[in-house]
């Protein structure tokens, strides 16, 4: 680096970074004056939009009078531009979802009490990616965290305390991850709302199993529940494999990279992903039904005392029913083709 020796070449420098600060201030003013025409930008574009949806509310509501009062009075011609209009306008409705990923918005209830009021809104495509990228490799080191954390107190340590501090991360993990998903669902994310509830329940279900005290029915569940566990962080390292090779080769759709990724390739892929995966989701999901039906049976046990028995048992019920239900609607849905991620790129 070029350091001043003499007072003339001090003179020299002092003119020179004299120079470049005007420059910075000028670069500095545009990029405030810009900042202010983007606020307009969004804000014309968020009202527009708020608007266009609630005339073609009233337009629909219109076109479903007319179709319900007199059917007979409309010609086939007719009820096919009605048909029509209602297609469009339900393309324009999802367009619109699409659009405001890309606009600052209010937070909804929870983030606005965890984070008050602070946009989450990420305003372009790359850093949406690597969000959902960093999101996906959050929930993998914590995967290994737990894998190992649930390893060693199943088959090293058994101490309630360890119990403790585990069920205490696991509170943490799904906390942060209702969190982070609350953000990604803001910048137009489709993560189903089941998935999103299914992580509020997991919370719920450790912080009951945190307070659950030491005893013959803790000891009695002890061994099911960490097993389950380990089970779990490997489905959960099956599913980061296959949610981040979606999302890599969605981004590759998207950008068009030349990494030979189409439509049909990224559909073929995602079903061998799917086809490999589900079994293994089942299982847990029955594990789960099992966990549900052995609290249940403990529950009727005479010296079961503990609330924690019966709160666990209906959590571990919901989330078997939650998870399966959702998980055949998501294939079934993919299967018929109503969910072309394509269409998202
Ligand atoms: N948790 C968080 N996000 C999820 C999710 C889950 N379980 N399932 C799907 N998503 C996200 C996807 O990443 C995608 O996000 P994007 O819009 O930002 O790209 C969006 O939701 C839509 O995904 P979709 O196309 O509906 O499903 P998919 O192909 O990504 O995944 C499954 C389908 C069935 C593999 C996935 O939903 C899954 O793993 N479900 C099982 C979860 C479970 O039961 N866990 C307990 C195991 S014991």
């Amino acid at each position: 680096m070029f350091s001043p020796s003499g007072l003339s070449e001090c003179l020299r420098e002092w003119d020179e970074l004299e120079k470049d600060y005007q420059q910075v201030q000028d670069t500095q003013r545009l990029y405030k004056q810009k900042l202010e025409e983007v606020t307009k930008l969004q804000n014309s574009c968020s009202s527009a939009i708020d608007r266009q949806r609630k005339k073609l509310k009233e337009l629909t509501a219109s076109l479903g009078k007319c179709k319900g009062t007199r059917p007979t009075d409309l010609s086939p011609e007719d009820m096919a531009s009605i048909a029509e209009i209602k297609e469009s306008i339900k393309e324009k409705t999802d367009t619109f979802f699409e659009m405001e990923a890309f606009l600052p918005k209010k937070n909804g209830l929870y983030l606005g009490l965890v984070l008050g009021n602070v946009s989450v809104t990420l305003l372009n495509k790359q850093t949406k990616f690597a969000y959902k990228d960093e999101y996906e490799k959050f929930k993998l080191i914590l995967t290994v965290i737990l894998f190992i954390f649930s390893f060693t107190c199943q088959f090293l340590f058994s101490y309630r305390v360890l119990d403790a501090l585990f069920n205490f991360l696991l509170v943490w993990y799904y906390c942060t991850l209702t969190i982070r998903e609350s953000v990604l669902i803001s910048n137009g994310s489709r993560i189903k709302g089941w998935w999103a509830f299914h992580h509020y329940l997991s919370t719920f279900l450790s912080g009951v199993m945190l307070t659950w005290p030491e005893g013959a029915l803790y000891q009695m569940f002890r061994s099911q529940f960490l097993g389950y566990n380990l089970y779990q962080s490997f489905v959960q390292f099956l599913q980061y494999y296959y949610q981040s090779g979606c999302l890599y080769r969605l981004r590759a759709l998207g950008e068009g990279h030349n990494m030979d990724v189409t439509v049909e390739g990224f559909q073929s892929w995602m079903w061998r992903g799917l086809t490999f995966l589900l079994p293994f989701l089942f299982f847990g999901h029955f594990w789960q039904f099992y966990n549900s039906v052995t609290l249940f049976r403990m529950f009727q046990l005479p010296e079961c005392k503990e609330w924690q028995v019966l709160m666990c048992g209906c959590s571990y019920m919901a989330l078997f029913m939650g998870n399966f239900l959702t998980t055949l609607r998501v294939v079934y849905q993919k299967y018929m083709g109503n969910q072309d991620k394509s269409k998202s790129v």
